[in-house]
């Protein structure tokens, strides 16, 4: 037993990114499944709190629901149409042609310099906004629907 729980600690720790965000790192496959399947119940739930219930209508998100028959429901919806490989595959020439557009823009910069992570993170908001919404997230009808929502 004691063995067992050694070898559960050298797999699982815990994280401070950048000193703020707590994580924790799972580094083995069979840990992971039992964290994702088998005691699943256990860490899908979220605790509640004002500003997630909130943002999130309630807490009526796949991210933010309390686990039950709600999130469960969500989840099957998630993992049975939209998060699927054929889904998924289906934005692949977006996705491709996003990366392109990317690359060009920072070849006709010329020798300047670039803060790359500034631009992965909005190609990452471009292509996650046009597969979810079919625009980007510069596009002003979505800067209002943002807004919106959060003021
Ligand atoms: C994201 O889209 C905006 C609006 O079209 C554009 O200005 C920006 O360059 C794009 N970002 C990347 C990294 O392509």
């Amino acid at each position: 037993m004691k063995s067992e729980y050694m070898i559960l600690i050298w797999k699982i720790f815990h994280l401070h990114l950048a000193s703020l965000v707590p994580t924790i790192v799972v580094s083995s496959t069979d840990v992971a499944e039992k964290i994702l399947k088998t005691y699943d119940h256990i860490f899908a739930n979220k605790p509640h709190n004002e500003a997630t219930h909130y943002l999130a209508y309630g807490q009526k998100n796949i991210i933010f629901a309390k686990y039950g028959p709600y999130w469960r429901n969500m989840r099957k919806l998630c993992t049975q149409h939209l998060l699927t490989n054929q889904k998924i595959n289906s934005f692949q020439s977006l996705r491709r042609q996003q990366v392109e557009l990317m690359i060009k823009s920072l070849q006709n910069e010329g020798r300047v310099v670039v803060d790359l992570s500034e631009r992965v993170a909005s190609l990452n908001a471009n292509m996650t906004c046009l597969m979810v919404f079919g625009k980007k997230y510069m596009d002003e009808d979505l800067k209002l629907y943002f807004k919106k929502l959060f003021i």
